[in-house]
Formats: C-alpha cells, sequence, structure tokens
C-alpha cells in the first residue's frame, strides 16, 4: 500500500509543479527531482502506527484540504501510509512548539522511496503555533494543502499568507518563519540542493545582533540541537537575499 500511494503522490505533485513551473521556472528543478525518484525503492508497505497527541489535527487538516483533484487525492491517502513523527526532539524548546510540528517523509532518508537527492513528505502544525526565522542550505518547496499558513522571508520581511492551493520557494540560506492560525496546517514539502546540511534558528541576543542554533539530523530523520555561534555579515547578507 505505502509504495503505491508514495509513488502517486510523487507523480501528482511533479505533474502540478511542473505545470506551475511555466509561469515560475524555478519550480522545475523540485519537479525534475520528484520525477527521477526511484519508484522501485520502497522501504515498507505499511506505516508504523503513531499516537502523537498532534495527530488529532490531521483528520480535520485533510478533510478540509483543498486543490488540484489528483493531487488532493494522492495527498488523502499518502497521509495514511506515511512514517508520522516528531522532528524536532524536546531539548531547550517550548514544548508547544516541539509537540506541535509532525513530518512524514514520503521521499529521502527516511521516505517510504529511497532518495539521495530530495527530501519531500507532508508536514502537519498545530494551530496557534510560531516556528521561528530559520535557515538551511537546502532550497524548500512548502505546497499548502490546509488551512492557513504565514511566512516571512527575511529578518524584515513582509509576511504572506498561503492558503490551500498556493506554494512557495525559499532560496538556499534564505531566513524564514512560519505562524499558523486557528486552523492546522497541512504542507507538502519538498527538499533539494543541500539536504543534508543543518538547519539554523536564529534569535536575538539581549546584547544586539544575533545567535543562531545549530540542528543537526539524526539517522532517524528528526533534529537535535548542537551548538550556537553568533550571526556574522556575511551569514545576514545571505539570509536576506
Ligand atoms: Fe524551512
Amino acid at each position: 500500500m505505502s509504495a503505491d500511494r508514495a509513488s502517486d503522490s510523487l507523480t501528482a505533485l511533479a505533474a502540478d509543479l511542473r505545470r506551475r513551473s511555466a509561469a515560475d521556472p524555478a519550480l522545475a528543478p523540485f519537479a525534475g527531482l520528484l520525477e527521477q525518484v526511484d519508484r522501485s525503492s520502497a522501504r515498507f508497505e505499511r506505516p508504523e502506527p503513531c499516537t502523537h497527541a498532534t495527530m488529532a489535527h490531521l483528520g480535520p487538516a485533510l478533510a478540509a484540504a483543498a486543490g488540484e483533484p489528483a493531487l488532493l487525492a494522492a495527498t488523502r491517502a499518502v497521509a495514511e501510509a506515511v512514517n508520522w513523527r516528531q522532528i524536532y526532539r524536546g531539548e531547550g524548546v517550548d514544548p508547544a512548539l516541539a509537540e506541535g510540528m509532525l513530518a512524514a517523509q514520503i521521499a529521502g532518508q527516511v521516505g517510504i522511496l529511497a532518495s539521495d537527492s530530495l527530501r519531500t513528505g507532508l508536514f502537519l502544525l498545530a494551530p496557534g503555533l510560531h516556528y521561528p526565522l530559520h535557515t538551511h542550505g537546502a532550497a524548500e518547496i512548502y505546497y499548502c494543502m490546509s488551512g492557513r499558513l504565514t511566512l516571512q522571508h527575511g529578518a524584515g520581511g513582509t509576511p504572506f499568507e498561503l492558503r490551500p492551493g498556493d506554494c512557495s520557494v525559499t532560496p538556499p540560506h534564505r531566513l524564514h518563519s512560519l505562524d499558523t492560525g486557528a486552523a492546522p496546517v497541512l504542507l507538502l514539502y519538498v527538499w533539494i540542493g543541500d539536504i543534508d546540511a543543518p538547519n539554523w534558528w536564529w534569535e536575538r541576543r539581549p546584547e544586539g545582533g544575533w545567535r543562531r542554533v545549530n540542528w543537526s539530523r539524526t539517522p532517524d530523520g528528526s533534529w537535535v540541537k548542537t551548538r550556537t555561534e553568533t550571526v556574522t555579515e556575511a551569514h545576514l547578507r545571505q539570509a536576506n537575499g
């Protein structure tokens, strides 16, 4: 079950991004890599049950989901076939934030399908959540399937909203933050490029300027906090585009 559903979801997402790439060429590399995922590389046929409290938001998010019919059907089907996990372990993070974000890889390091060239899957965010400004070396697509997501690019950027059927591209190293409102948000995400690079969470220093906290990926696909460093001028230029 899982392998076919993963394959169908990649096909539907790649086709949708391919169509959109006529107007937005930045989407074409994502579509190209999705099309190339080896469909015979399935690791499991049945998902592990997930009893995490945030899973209570998945059903309502799927029920409220909207968008291109083939992608919507494939997303609803694959959501039951993936392994859902809490992605940030708890250390030093507001528990409501760490526990309010679940992800499930469709293809990648721990996905249903294996891939070394991308990571793609579903990202479920609880209502009322603020995922702080962060950067990573990978280029990223967020494709909204359900709820309303407020995104900000750059430290002083103007927030913008993604609604079902909207997608955004975050360039490598660009600062971005995410906020949810009253409804849970369900996204499809795709990472390409430097997909093994760490994730950096930025925070203002009491004495001025910024510091950033390194989150490195573990073998199970989750993130663990390692070290903190001061943000340099070069980091700032890269992060604000
Ligand atoms: Fe991101």
